[in-house]
């Protein structure tokens, strides 16, 4: 790869900081200071100083961002901000969400640019954790609960990120799912927390609409065994530590 790609990939700035801190002779490979910024380095295994740091590549970044509301879930939008846009210089490297929350749900949301690892945590084959603390309308009836935990018929939509089956009692060409069985904790009279094993669009509050409650507000909280970090206020995000990593790949 070329140098001055490694070097900006390492966030050591934009590509016109990339160069000057060149010019400068703040760089070396293997021992001597390089200046030419087209120079093909081997990322893993030449050794790139600057200002005599050593830089270790890595070729995937995972970051946890605690999302405000008021941001959407993608990469790039006309109108709204995004939760890439909040990475500032770290979201360089084709960093994208895995998966999304609405614009107005909180909490954990990882982004990465490790396309096979985010194909598999989606899949909906692997039905992987997701936790939402729910705040809802009014206290959770035991029937609701049941409802819940035993799971609920809810109608297709077209923005559904899943496969949908015909269920006896579906108008032709309409689908309706059977949401997975969920588990569902109380917590007070107004909040519970909900854990679900697909990730369709709006499913947390099409299931409480469908035992006859409300989303008031939805915070996520536990994802593929990521919790969400209590020190990062809404809008702070922070790398995952290695066994974070190693826990998504087990999920
Ligand atoms: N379920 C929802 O309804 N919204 C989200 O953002 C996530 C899960």
């Amino acid at each position: 790869m070329r140098l001055d790609r490694f070097l900006s990939e390492l966030n050591i700035g934009t590509r016109s900081q990339v160069k000057s801190a060149l010019r400068q002779g703040l760089v070396t490979v293997n021992g001597l200071t390089e200046r030419d910024a087209g120079r093909r380095i081997d990322e893993l295994s030449d050794r790139v100083c600057f200002q005599g740091r050593s830089l270790h590549y890595r070729k995937f970044v995972y970051y946890m961002l605690n999302k405000p509301a008021g941001v959407v879930s993608a990469t790039r939008d006309n109108t709204a901000e995004t939760v890439v846009s909040l990475l500032g210089e770290d979201a360089l490297r084709d960093i994208f969400p895995v998966g999304r929350l609405d614009k107005d749900t909180t909490g954990l949301l990882l982004l990465t640019n490790d396309g096979e690892l985010s194909h598999r945590l989606l899949s909906p084959k692997r039905h992987v954790d997701k936790v939402y603390r729910v705040t809802i309308e009014h206290p959770l009836s035991e029937e609701e609960k049941t409802g819940l935990e035993q799971g609920v018929d809810i109608m297709e939509e077209s923005h559904s990120m899943e496969e949908g089956h015909s269920h006896a009692g579906a108008c032709p060409g309409e689908a309706v799912w059977h949401t997975l069985p969920a588990r569902v904790e109380i917590l007070s009279d107004r909040e519970i927390l909900l854990t679900i094993h697909e990730g369709k669009f709006h499913q947390v509050k099409r299931m409480l609409r469908a035992v006859g409650n409300r989303v008031l507000a939805l915070e996520r909280v536990g994802f593929g065994g990521l919790v969400l970090d209590q020190g990062l206020k809404p809008g702070e995000y922070r790398e995952l530590t290695e066994q974070e990593v190693d826990s998504l790949h087990e999920a």
